[in-house]
């Protein structure tokens, strides 16, 4: 029992990675920012983004105050935006319910939006040193492995199965590096393919090796087609500027700039498609459909367009760089592409 846990921290000190952005600090608000990031991002996507935001928003104070606009903008081109207005919302709560101190205890942690129990739990390690296991995707593969679980992770039997080794695995000293050594673990080693078992630190108990089972663990999802939806998407231009409509609050890409969409009910804009030209078609795929988008290229007078209070006019290098959903930015990065060539 001990074994494997002693077996990760002695790994982790020599093998694991140790100049991680986020690593040597203490400071919750980093470590939450850096988890938060994390949570759907692999590590080389995030470095960038968490330079700009740390600098951006130094602190929970400054993130509160800040717009979501602003968030939003920091945050655009990572995807999954929820992620940041919840950590806009939760930075707002810091403020109001914990006088602006990140909070301390488990319980407090967790009832943050944005923050299950295995962000909760890594915030708790790594910032206040308080010992509590951790759960995420690259985890869930190097337990069903070792401890040869049968079954999909994501499902509540098999997680809650999980959940039961991992606590009883959890050292009590040195829970830092255990925690980060099996992030690193999962990471560079027990990886989904081509897994380096040979190096493995905690080969010699691992029951998916000794019988022959590693490529059939973890369990994939019982898989499921994803529903597919069709969009047109306009891209109205007027001299070099072309127009924005703001996302509504909730849903998809809440709160986000996008282009405007033509689909057959809702047509809030009189365009004659007849002068527009198609640009290349893009698929943009979410968690619970796929979405195949054909943009529409179309020259405009913007002084004839009836006003909406959603929109705005931006130059193309304005509207790139303003938070737009990445679909949206390949589009204008392509037309900005095609207009230099
Ligand atoms: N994935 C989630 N948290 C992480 C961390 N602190 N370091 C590296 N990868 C992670």
């Amino acid at each position: 029992m001990v074994a494997f846990a002693d077996a990760i921290i002695t790994w982790q000190k020599v093998h694991g990675r140790h100049d991680l952005p986020w690593q040597g600090t203490k400071n919750p608000f980093a470590i939450w920012v850096s988890e938060i990031m994390l949570q759907q991002t692999q590590v080389a996507a995030v470095i960038d983004y968490y330079a700009k935001f740390m600098q951006r928003f130094p602190t929970i104070t400054a993130l509160a105050n800040s717009s979501q606009e602003e968030v939003l903008q920091c945050w655009s081109g990572l995807g999954y935006y929820s992620r940041a207005r919840n950590l806009h919302n939760a930075a707002q709560k810091i403020v109001d319910e914990f006088s602006g101190t990140f909070p301390t205890q488990f319980d407090d942690i967790l009832s943050l939006p944005g923050i299950g129990r295995t962000t909760a739990a890594a915030i708790s390690t790594f910032a206040f040193d308080t010992p509590q296991p951790i759960l995420d995707g690259n985890v869930k593969r190097v337990f069903s492995r070792h401890f040869n679980v049968t079954g999909w992770p994501g499902s509540p039997k098999i997680e809650q199965q999980l959940w039961e080794i991992v606590v009883r695995e959890n050292p009590i000293a040195d829970a830092i590096t255990y925690t980060q050594g099996l992030m690193d673990l999962g990471a560079t080693l027990c990886t989904r393919t081509k897994p380096k078992c040979n190096v493995c630190p905690v080969s010699v108990s691992c029951v998916a090796l000794e019988k022959n089972l590693i490529r059939t663990l973890p369990t994939p999802k019982p898989h499921k087609v994803l529903p597919e939806k069709n969009t047109t998407m306009l891209v109205l231009m007027n001299g070099d500027e072309i127009m924005l409509e703001k996302r509504p609050p909730i849903g998809i890409w809440g709160g986000l700039w996008s282009l405007p969409e033509v689909n057959n009910d809702t047509n809030i804009i009189d365009i004659n498609l007849q002068n527009a030209s198609p640009l290349t078609k893009l698929t943009h795929t979410f968690t619970h459909f796929k979405l195949h988008i054909q943009p529409q290229l179309v020259h405009t007078n913007k002084n004839t367009q009836a006003s909406e209070p959603r929109t705005i006019w931006l130059s193309l290098d304005d509207a790139i760089g303003a938070a737009i959903p990445t679909p949206v930015r390949k589009i204008l990065q392509g037309l900005k592409a095609k207009k230099a060539a």
